[in-house]
């Protein structure tokens, strides 16, 4: 039984498709979702990043799109549209940043130049999704992966850092393989036929 003051339930706004479920469902620390023809790979990130960041308290969680106009359009034109507002404390229109009611926040950002990710330098996140993945340069991708920290654990562990890096690097060769389409240089705008969405999270 839900009383006046409990938060309205996600499965109240979001109900996944049968792949989204997947998506969600997937414990892998890097999931990709691909699909041309709107599978919803957009929706299923923003849902993901707010049920990670309503799930642990204190966290942080960011959504990124490589430029300003597509995330516009894109992830925080939903979020305006379907995230009802007594789910979250508050939302900065100038940071584009999200408070949920437990202190966790979800950040929306876009990375325009190649060194535009280093803003989230010494930031940490539960969770990153990245819509349309392969407009971002393997450069970027490899900055924010590093960024992908769980807050509750020391990550200094030599043999975690080793493990991951071997996984990250096996991960980024099995990647470029199979999509010859990534854009090389970090120009944006450079389009494919399939579009591709990233979701890193700590496991
Ligand atoms: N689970 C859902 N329930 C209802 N509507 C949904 C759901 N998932 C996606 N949609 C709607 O379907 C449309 C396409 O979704 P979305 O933009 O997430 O797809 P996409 O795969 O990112 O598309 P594109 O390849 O164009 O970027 C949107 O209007 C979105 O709101
Ligand atoms: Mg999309």
């Amino acid at each position: 039984m839900t009383s006046e003051k409990d938060p309205p339930r996600i499965s109240n706004s979001y109900k996944a498709f049968p792949r989204q479920k997947e998506f969600h469902e997937s414990k892998a620390k890097y999931r990709l979702f691909g699909g041309a023809a709107g599978p919803g790979k957009t929706k299923a990130l923003l849902w993901e990043a707010i049920g990670q960041a309503n799930e642990v308290a204190g966290c942080d969680t960011l959504l990124l799109r490589r430029t300003y106009p597509e995330l516009e359009s894109s992830l925080l034109s939903y979020f305006r549209r379907d995230v009802p507002r007594s789910m979250y404390e508050s939302y900065s229109e100038s940071k584009h940043v999200v408070t949920w009611l437990n202190g966790s926040t979800t950040r929306f950002g876009y990375c325009r130049n190649e060194n535009d990710v280093y803003q989230y330098q010494g930031a940490e996140f539960l969770f990153i999704g990245i819509d349309e993945l392969t407009h971002f340069t393997q450069k970027q991708w490899q900055f924010l992966t590093s960024r992908n920290r769980c807050p509750a654990e020391v990550y200094s562990n030599g043999k975690n850092a080793r493990l991951s890096r071997r996984r990250l690097e096996h991960f980024c060769r099995a990647i470029l393989q199979h999509l010859r389409y990534w854009a090389p240089h970090g120009a944006p705008g450079r389009h494919s036929a399939r579009s591709l969405v990233a979701a890193m999270d700590f496991h």
